[in-house]
C-alpha cells in the first residue's frame, strides 16, 4: 500500500517546522512533503536531523503561484494538507500590509482551490486566536469558538479573511476543513522577532529589550509542542467544518514574560527598556480551549516549565539562532526600533 501523503505548508518556519519533525518522526508510514517558500522567516538548517529520512520531503515554492501549486498537487496528489505557511509577525503587517494579503488570503485560496481539485481528505487551516480582536483586562472572559471575528492589526484581518474562505469551501463546496484557532506559541526554532526568542537572545547579548508601552498587555502562551499535537489530533479527529480554539490557560502580561527571562538568565532588569507602543495594540488574548479538549487534547506544559526548556534550548543552540540575528535581520531590527521610539 502507498504512504499517505501529507503536505505541510510553511514548514521551514517556526510552528510549520516543528509540525514537520514532530510528524515525520511520529508517523514513518506518512510521507510529509514542507513546501515552502523560504521567506525571510523560513530556514532549512533547523531540518538537519531529519532531511535524509525517507519520509521527508522538500518542495520550494510560493502558495500565491497558482500555476506551480497546481502542479504540485496533481502530481502528489495529497490526502492531507496542513497549512500554516503565512506571513506572521504584526509588526511588519503595520509596516508592510500587501504581502499579507497576497500570502495569506490570496495565497490560501490557491491551496483551497489546488485541495478541491484533487479531493484532499483533510485541510486543517492554521489560525490564530488574534482573529477575535481583543479582550479586557476581565480574566473571567476568554475567546471560544462563538466570539464574532474581529481583528485589529493588518495580519489578524489577512488571517480573519482566510479563516472565511476556508469556512466558505466547506459550506459551498463540501471540502473538509478545519480550522485551527491558537493563542501565541513560543519554544525551539521561534524565530527573534517575535517577544519571547528576541527577549532571550537580547539578553544572552547584555543588550536592551523593547517592551511596547507599559508592559501590561497579556498573551496566552502556548508550547509549539502543545500546539503540534492539538493539530495531530485534529487532523485526524476533527470534525468537518469545525474551528477549534487551542490555549492552555498561561495567560501572562509581557513584563511578566520579560522578567521571568531576565531572572532565569540572571541578569539585570535594568535591560529593559520602554518603546513607543505599537499602533492598534491588542490588550489581551485569552482562549478558552474547552471544545479541543472533549475531543481528547492536554498541554503538556505549562508556561513555567515551557519557558525553562525553551531557554535552556536557547543556550544549547546558540549557533542556530546566532546565524539569523547576524544576517538581514539585523536591517529589519534597527530599522524597527529607530522608528519605534
Ligand atoms: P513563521 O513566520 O515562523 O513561518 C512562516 C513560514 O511560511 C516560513 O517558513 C516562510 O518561509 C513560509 N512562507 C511565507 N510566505 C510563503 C509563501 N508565499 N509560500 C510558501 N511559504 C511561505 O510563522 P509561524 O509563527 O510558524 O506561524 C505559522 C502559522 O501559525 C501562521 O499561519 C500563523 O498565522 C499561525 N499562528 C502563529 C502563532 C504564533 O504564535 N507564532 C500563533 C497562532 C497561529
Ligand atoms: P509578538 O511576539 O510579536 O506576538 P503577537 O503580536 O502576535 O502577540 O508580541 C507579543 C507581545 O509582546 C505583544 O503584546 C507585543 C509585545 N512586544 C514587545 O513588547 N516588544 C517587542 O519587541 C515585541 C516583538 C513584542
Amino acid at each position: 500500500m502507498s504512504k499517505k501523503k501529507v503536505l505541510v505548508t510553511g514548514g521551514a518556519g517556526f510552528i510549520g517546522g516543528n509540525f514537520v519533525q514532530y510528524m515525520v518522526n511520529k508517523y514513518p508510514d506518512y510521507d510529509v512533503f514542507n513546501l515552502d517558500q523560504l521567506t525571510y522567516a523560513g530556514d532549512l538548517t533547523k531540518h538537519s536531523g531529519i532531511e535524509k529520512m525517507a519520509n521527508y520531503h522538500f518542495v520550494k515554492a510560493d502558495i500565491s503561484d497558482r500555476d506551480v501549486i497546481f502542479s504540485i498537487f496533481e502530481k502528489e496528489n495529497f490526502e492531507y494538507v496542513i497549512h500554516f505557511a503565512a506571513e506572521s509577525h504584526v509588526d511588519r503587517s503595520i509596516t508592510d500590509p500587501g504581502i499579507f494579503v497576497q500570502t495569506n488570503v490570496l495565497g490560501t485560496q490557491i491551496l483551497l482551490d489546488a485541495s478541491r481539485a484533487v479531493g484532499v481528505t483533510k485541510f486543517v487551516h492554521v489560525s490564530t486566536d488574534e482573529v477575535y480582536g481583543e479582550l479586557d483586562f476581565d480574566p473571567t472572559t476568554f475567546f471560544t469558538e462563538e466570539t464574532p471575528l474581529k481583528p485589529n492589526s493588518p495580519y489578524s484581518a489577512s488571517k480573519a479573511s482566510s479563516d472565511l474562505l476556508v469556512r466558505a469551501y466547506h459550506e459551498t463546496y463540501g471540502l473538509p476543513v478545519n480550522i485551527t484557532r491558537c493563542s501565541n506559541n513560543y519554544g525551539p526554532y521561534h524565530f527573534p522577532e517575535k517577544l519571547i526568542p528576541l527577549t532571550i537572545s537580547r539578553v544572552l547579548n547584555d543588550q536592551k529589550v523593547p517592551v511596547y508601552g507599559d508592559g501590561k498587555n497579556i498573551r496566552d502562551w502556548l508550547h509549539v509542542i502543545d500546539h503540534c499535537a492539538a493539530i495531530d489530533l485534529v487532523m485526524h479527529e476533527g470534525v468537518n467544518g469545525e474551528v477549534y480554539n487551542v490555549g492552555g490557560h498561561n495567560e501572562r502580561t509581557n513584563l511578566e514574560v520579560v522578567k521571568t527571562i531576565i531572572k532565569t538568565l540572571g541578569k539585570s532588569e535594568e535591560l529593559i527598556e520602554f518603546v513607543k507602543d505599537r499602533l492598534g495594540h491588542d490588550k489581551r488574548y485569552a482562549i478558552d480551549p474547552t471544545k479541543l479538549e472533549n475531543l481528547g487534547w492536554k498541554p503538556t506544559y505549562n508556561f513555567e516549565t515551557g519557558i525553562a526548556q525553551t531557554i535552556q534550548w536557547y543556550l544549547d543552540n546558540k549557533e542556530w539562532w546566532e546565524q539569523i540575528i547576524s544576517g538581514d535581520y539585523q536591517n529589519y531590527f534597527e530599522k524597527q526600533y529607530s522608528i519605534n521610539k
